[in-house]
């Protein structure tokens, strides 16, 4: 395994709060392979923040009448407080209007410029004579030249995920204004894609044909067969980073330009606050560089970014970009403008302690290889029959055994049975097999696989009906105990990654400590006899039908 590993989430645009689809696609997969990274010893940095420029933030402003640094400050602080409450453990979180990221995406630029990188273009771009306004990205509205959406945007389709350019839509009209704009000559610089056609193709088609999802592979190709045209890299716009250039008064990076760059800058207000050096995260052969993101954001991870990385030079490459499909609601497409969507602060109002359960449903079915479907009453079937009555239940009844039969000091075993070294011997595969699941980013299963191991504690309980023996063969039962006590301890560490307050109360609750860890399942005794147990809690409890039913109707309404 690698020296190191620097692990980005997509940094979330802060016009807005964040919903079940970011967690799902994004922020509880990379946060999952962040604390497993951790539980095996490694050196990570686990990287995010806020992006905070582009058309989005301005449009925003505008509808609340407010200044973009308002609009900023404001969902800056109310996503981040949705991540810390739902644990999602990053080392950082940054924001792309702090001081060292505008210097670094503006060095990045001089250097890029001085090295012949870019190409300019005087072209004619839609222009919004009205509002005095060049239309770029969502600026612009008009209908989709490859799939006939006719909602596409200046920058992007979301119907079909074409990325595109203002001109190439049928139809164009203002956002701003609603008219039909005009045409105004303007000169920009270009990233000329192009000339790292062949470099990407022999790098993700090539080298990582094995490894990376067939759904990343799949729209790398369709680019790469499309051909790469140049792709301008600044706006006419007031609200970004300004050009810092001779030719750049009054024009600012392209937002895509600029916030893949925050993952760095982010990074070197890290080693700053840490006092460590950022080179090794980004610059060091033996590092690998995990990208986590959503399907639309495809093409900007894995043919711009690495491409301005390849023209940088001194800078690692993702080892991959485990980009997930896209989260729906209900049968239907999570829409913010349509208010479809379960927002995560609205969530957290009426579960308040059940971070967990979602974190669980979201992975249990996470859209890993489709699109796939968020329903209320699978949130309630999942919790109510998986999260509480098998690993709540299984848990549950050790630990009340335990203080009823031994006052919470755990027994010491005799002779082993068939039945409990093949528990032992489950437990000790169990670590193996998630580890290779999450390894290959297949957090589904790996979810599913730690569920397993509750499942085969609780059936192992059941058959062996310590409650029954009691009486008549004390020893047996201290035996059972003993065994079931492994298997409680060993979920302990194995959920921590899905759920990592359950995790946490788990570890109190059996007065783990820190000493064992995710190598130690299965290949030592994580908890010997004479241990004193600490005071159990409560995991999970059951979702009534009431509140799925209120869910519903605030969804409706
Ligand atoms: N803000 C973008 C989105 O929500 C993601 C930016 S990812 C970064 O789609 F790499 F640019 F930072
Ligand atoms: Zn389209």
């Amino acid at each position: 395994m690698s020296k190191r590993y620097t692990i980005t989430a997509a940094l979330p645009y802060t016009n807005g709060p964040i919903h079940i689809g970011h967690m799902a696609g994004v922020y509880v997969p990379s946060d999952i392979y962040a604390r497993y990274l951790r539980l095996k010893g490694k050196d990570v940095l686990f990287i995010c923040g806020s992006d905070e420029h582009g058309v989005a933030i301005s449009m925003k402003a505008k509808k609340e009448g407010i200044t973009p640094k308002e609009v900023i400050d404001k969902y800056h602080s109310i996503i981040k407080d949705s991540f810390d409450a739902f644990g999602i453990s990053f080392d950082y979180y940054g924001r792309t209007s702090s001081e060292v990221h505008h210097q670094t995406a503006q060095e990045f630029f001089k250097i890029m410029h001085n090295n012949d990188c870019f190409e300019t273009q005087t072209t004619e771009q839609l222009y919004d004579a009205q509002e005095d306004q060049f239309l770029a990205d969502r600026y612009v509205v008009g209908t989709c030249p490859k799939c006939q959406n006719p909602e596409a945007y200046g920058d992007q389709c979301e119907s079909c995920g074409s990325s595109l350019n203002a001109t190439d839509l049928i139809d164009p009209k203002s956002a701003l204004s609603g008219e039909t704009p005009s045409l105004k000559t303007t000169t920009h610089w270009y990233l000329p894609l192009n000339r790292y056609e062949d470099f990407l193709r022999k790098w993700i088609l090539e080298e990582h044909q094995s490894d990376w999802k067939p759904n990343v592979l799949g729209q790398v190709k369709s680019w790469l067969d499309d051909g790469l045209k140049p792709r301008a890299v600044t706006r006419d716009l007031s609200w970004g980073i300004p050009v810092p250039v001779a030719g750049g008064e009054n024009k600012v990076l392209y937002v895509w330009f600029d916030a893949p760059i925050g993952y760095i800058s982010a990074t070197k207000e890290w080693a700053l606050q840490e006092g460590k050096d950022w080179k090794p995260y980004w610059q060091d052969k033996e590092t690998e560089l995990v990208h986590f993101i959503g399907k639309d954001n495809i093409v900007f991870h894995c043919v711009i970014f690495p491409s301005v990385l390849k023209a940088m030079g001194t800078y690692v490459l993702p080892t991959n970009v485990p980009a997930n499909e896209f989260l729906n609601l209900e049968g239907q497409k999570l829409s913010t403008s349509k208010n479809w969507a379960v927002w995560l602060h609205e969530y957290l109002e009426d579960f308040p302690e059940k971070q967990d359960v979602l974190r669980y449903v979201l992975t249990a079915n996470a859209p890993e290889t489709k699109d796939n479907d968020f329903t209320w009453h699978d949130f309630q079937t999942r919790n109510n029959s998986e999260l509480v009555a098998i690993f709540g239940n299984f848990v549950n009844r050790v630990m009340v055994l335990m203080k009823k039969y031994y006052e919470g000091v755990v027994p010491n075993p005799s002779a082993l049975t068939v039945e409990d070294n093949a528990t032992l011997e489950a437990l000790k595969e169990s670590p193996n097999i998630i580890s290779t699941l999450l390894e290959q980013y297949k957090f589904r299963a790996a979810s599913q696989e730690m569920m397993q191991l509750a499942r085969i504690g609780n059936k192992y309980l059941a058959e062996e009906e310590p409650w029954k023996l009691i009486k008549t063969a004390p020893e047996r039962v201290a035996t059972i105990m003993h065994t079931a006590i492994q298997v409680v301890a060993g979920l302990a560490i194995l959920c921590e990654p899905f759920m990592p307050k359950t995790a946490n109360t788990l570890r109190n609750m059996l007065n783990l400590g820190n000493l064992v860890g995710w190598n130690d399942v299965g290949n030592k005794a994580l908890i010997s006899g004479g241990h004193v147990l600490g005071k159990t809690a409560l995991l999970f409890e059951k979702i009534e039908d009431d509140a799925i039913a209120a869910q519903l109707e605030k969804l409706k309404a």
